[in-house]
C-alpha cells in the first residue's frame, strides 16, 4: 500500500490518533529500505554559524539510511569533512529532517539531536556501502572547497577498485539522530490534518492533533 493510502486508511478508522506513531515509524522504516519510497530522501536542516552572534539555516538532501523504531533514531551517511558535520558540532547536534513528496501531499518534520558516529557501527555501515557510493568519500580535497577554474573539477581520483576504495573509510561517518518530536501534516482533500508527537526521555509518547 502507498504512503498516502496507508494514512487515508488510518484516518478512516475509529481511533486514528492511536495508530499515528506506529504508521509514521513504519513509513520511515520503509523509506530507509526502498529508494522508490517517498521518504527515502529528506531535507536535512542544520544551523550554520555566520558570525560571533549570527546564524542562518542550512539545508540539503540526504538519503535516509536506517531507522530504529524502538530507540526512535534515524541515520544518514556523510563525509566528516562536510560543512554539515561542523555545523552539527557547533550547534550541539541540533537538526531537523523534512520529508515531502508532492504526489502524497504529506509533510513530515522530525526535530532531534544528532551524534556523529565513527565506531564499529560506522565500520559495519561502511562495509555495506557499494563501490559506486564509496566515491562520495574519496575526494582528495574536502567537499565544498572552492575551485576557481572554468571547467568543474575532475572526479577521476574517485574511481577506484574495491580494495583501493577502503581509504574512503577515513572520511565516512554515520550520523544518528535521536528524534525528540514529530510534526505530521496531510493536505487531504476534504480537510487538512495535522498531528504532533513528542517523545519523553523515559520512553513516553505524547500524541495529539494540531490545528492544521
Ligand atoms: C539525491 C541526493 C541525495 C544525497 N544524499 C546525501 C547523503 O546521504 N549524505 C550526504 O552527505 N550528502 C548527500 N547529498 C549531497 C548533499 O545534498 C550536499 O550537497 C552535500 O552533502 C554537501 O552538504 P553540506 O555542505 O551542507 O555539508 C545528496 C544529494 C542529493 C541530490
Amino acid at each position: 500500500m502507498g504512503l498516502q493510502a496507508a494514512f487515508d486508511l488510518l484516518l478512516s478508522s475509529e481511533t486514528p490518533l492511536d495508530g499515528m506513531d506506529a504508521l509514521i515509524w513504519q513509513s520511515l522504516a520503509a523509506g530507509a529500505t526502498g529508494n522508490k519510497h517517498p521518504w527515502n530522501t529528506g531535507c536535512l536542516m542544520t544551523i550554520k554559524k555566520t558570525g560571533d552572534d549570527s546564524h542562518c539555516p542550512s539545508g540539503r538532501t540526504v538519503v535516509l539510511r536506517r531507522c530504529d523504531v524502538v530507540s526512535r533514531t534515524v541515520d544518514f551517511h556523510t563525509d566528516v569533512r562536510s560543512a554539515k558535520v561542523k555545523e552539527l558540532e557547533l550547534s550541539g547536534g541540533a537538526l531537523c529532517w523534512l520529508f515531502y513528496e508532492p504526489s502524497t501531499r504529506i509533510q513530515l518534520r522530525l526535530q532531534g539531536t544528532a551524534t556523529v558516529v565513527n565506531d564499529q557501527k560506522a565500520d559495519a555501515a561502511w562495509e555495506a556501502v557499494t563501490l559506486q557510493s564509496r566515491s562520495a568519500y574519496l575526494s582528495v580535497d574536502p567537499p565544498g572547497k572552492h575551485v576557481w577554474s572554468q571547467q568543474p573539477p575532475s572526479t577521476a581520483e574517485r574511481f577506484l577498485n574495491q580494495s583501493e576504495s577502503e581509504v574512503g573509510r577515513e572520511n565516512f561517518r554515520l550520523v544518528r539522530t535521536q528524534v525528540h518530536s514529530v510534526d505530521w501534516l496531510y493536505l487531504r482533500q476534504g480537510g487538512h490534518v495535522r498531528a504532533s508527537l513528542t517523545y519523553g526521555a523515559q520512553g513516553s509518547t505524547e500524541v495529539s492533533w494540531l490545528v492544521p
